[in-house]
């Protein structure tokens, strides 16, 4: 494994330290790489109401977006869990908003890794492309 990508799983690990998940206790950790290196850390943020929370992967593109970046690489997600989390439906839809060529990692507990796209997490989604058809 690339050594830039050590470190982005080394990055998306601590950022599951950062999980503000006291309800589900499950700590979702995101680390977004921009074109240039730069890595922007995500972490699930919960709420008392439980439909307000925010996933990893959204806090972490957020963020980057709030930065004025939007030149995404590879995304990072860690769970300490023996199963490759993979992204929800709605992280999905907000990934591809940005590229559908966006590498993604998911690394379990004993930093395995399962290598995948956005696209190929969200088949036939539906994109800004999509809205000037009409
Ligand atoms: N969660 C994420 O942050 N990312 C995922 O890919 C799946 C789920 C969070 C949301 C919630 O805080 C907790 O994990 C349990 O669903």
């Amino acid at each position: 494994m690339e050594k830039k990508d050590k470190e982005l799983i080394e990055n998306a690990v601590l950022a599951s330290t950062r999980a503000y998940a006291p309800y589900s206790k499950f700590k979702v950790g995101a680390a977004l790489r921009l074109s240039d290196g730069q890595i922007i850390l995500g972490c699930n943020v919960e709420n008392a109401s439980y439909g307000l929370t925010n996933c990893a992967e959204r806090t972490a593109v957020f963020s980057a977006v709030a930065m004025g970046r939007t030149d995404f690489d590879k995304l990072a997600i860690y769970v300490d869990s023996d199963d490759f989390i993979s992204p929800c439906g709605a992280c999905r839809q907000v990934l591809v908003e940005f590229s559908s060529k966006l590498k993604v990692m998911l690394i379990n507990r004993q930093k395995k890794v399962h290598e995948t796209t956005a696209a190929e997490l969200l088949p036939m989604g539906f994109t800004k492309e999509n809205l000037n058809q009409h």
